[in-house]
């Protein structure tokens, strides 16, 4: 069994696909008994081709020679972002060739329509690089977990905000250096705002609920926030109360309606994911039959990555001859909760002076709003001032989400609050 594989895109991962086609070409067919065979390469930087042994490779920088060449069996998409890809990859398909990408932030937006143009022209679309790298999350929900109706999915996954966010809870590290290192490790994106914003988890979240559920979910209506407000203050005091803080995808069916929301969380030190550390991903499935179920592994690198991408080949090899799998099934539409609904448990961090009935006040607001406290810690200062900041910790019992927020509204006007209060969900 043979697969003819183009590459567009020498850059991290296409770097990592070309170097396991050239190097793991015989190890795959001994284990396999397929023959994934690189046969052309576009990329316009040419340098980017200089460490392979390209010999018996068509390198190009032209698009057309590639979708034109009858020998292609399956094209790979692997220079991300809107633009070229998303056109290359529609050329693709209607010249005949199945595509693989790993373009996450393409398929969150125009997932519905690639998946329509290929369901078209009969040709499969396989994405399981574009969530969690070589964790086989796509592959689980579209087979392994398709006969059961999926409740909820937590996932940490994006490794760049898992990186920052544990080395500056294991290690003290602050925000800027940790981001540094995982640039200089690959896993960030260019510009990294898409992952410390929360968009790139915000991507996967998309592709994860449409997947679960049935139905195009609109990005604009995922929740997102990143993880750029979360201080050393947050973390050491999540620490204390025995929690560590994650940034995670949740997508969930409540009363007959999809959550899907991204932020980061406090998850219990005793919860699986809280052990999830560094550039590691990992994502928790909730099912009806199957019960809870943890998929864990590397969600950025390049050879993560590329490994995924090679497992979608595989697939497209073993199915050469078969009628194309769908890459998404639309059966629902259902409606995306605002979060204002969320009811949940908040950590809520007030930056206060300290006088006389400060806490009073505070309390006496949320207490109006119908949030109930749960813990209430002061943080004492090595020098006491009335008029220097002090942090207070509130825990909130389970509370509706619309009301914590027209708390804090209100207290933030308060004469005695120093700076916006920063709220971080629990999880639940
Ligand atoms: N920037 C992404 C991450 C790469 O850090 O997880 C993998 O999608």
């Amino acid at each position: 069994m043979k697969l003819k594989v183009g590459v567009i895109g020498a850059g991290t991962v296409g770097g990592g696909v070309i170097h396991l086609l050239l190097n793991h070409h015989g190890y795959i067919k001994n284990q396999t008994g397929v023959e994934l065979e690189l046969k052309h390469i576009v990329e316009i930087k040419s340098d980017l081709l200089k460490p392979y042994d390209l010999s018996n490779v068509t390198t190009s920088s032209d698009i057309e020679t590639l979708i034109n060449d009858p020998e292609i069996d399956v094209v790979c998409e692997l220079i991300g972002g809107i633009e070229p890809a998303k056109t290359f990859i529609i050329k693709a398909l209607q010249a005949g060739k199945h595509v693989v990408t790993a373009n996450k932030m393409l398929l969150a937006k125009y997932g519905d329509e690639l998946c329509k143009i290929a369901k078209e022209t009969k040709k499969e679309l396989r994405y399981e690089a574009s969530v969690a790298g070589v964790i086989p999350i796509i592959k689980t929900l579209k087979e392994v977990l398709s006969t059961t109706h999926i409740e909820s999915i937590c996932g940490i996954v994006n490794g760049t905000c898992n990186y920052i966010l544990s080395r500056m809870t294991y290690e003290g590290l602050d925000f800027d250096t940790v981001l540094k290192e995982a640039q200089a490790n690959g896993y960030a994106e260019t510009p990294p705002d898409l992952d410390i914003e929360g968009y790139d988890t915000a991507h996967k979240c998309q592709i994860l609920a449409s997947l679960c559920f049935g139905m195009p979910v609109p990005l604009d209506k995922i929740y997102v926030e990143g993880i750029t407000e979360i201080t050393h203050s947050d973390v050491s005091y999540a620490n204390e109360m025995g929690y560590v803080i994650k940034l995670l995808a949740i997508v969930r069916k409540v009363e007959g309606e999809i959550e899907a929301r991204v932020h980061p969380t406090l998850v219990p030190q005793n919860h699986l994911l809280a052990s999830v550390r560094n550039e590691f991903n990992a994502v928790y499935v909730e099912s009806e039959t199957a019960g809870p179920t943890l998929y864990y592994g590397k969600g950025a690198g390049r050879f993560p990555t590329a490994t995924a991408v090679l497992s979608d080949l595989l697939s497209l090899a073993y199915r050469k001859e078969s009628p194309p799998l769908p890459p998404f099934n639309h059966y629902h539409d259902l409606n995306i909760r605002d979060i204002g609904l969320l009811q949940n448990r908040y950590y809520l961090r007030f930056t206060t002076k300290d006088y006389p009935g400060v806490l009073g006040r505070i309390c006496t607001i949320l207490g109006k709003h119908q949030v109930s406290i749960s813990s209430c810690h002061q943080k004492e200062t090595l020098s006491y001032h009335q008029a220097l900041p002090v942090h207070v910790i509130i825990m909130t019992h389970e509370s509706l989400e619309s009301s914590v927020q027209s708390a804090l509204t209100e207290i933030d006007k308060l004469d005695c609050i120093v700076e916006p209060t920063h709220l971080i969900r629990v999880l639940q």
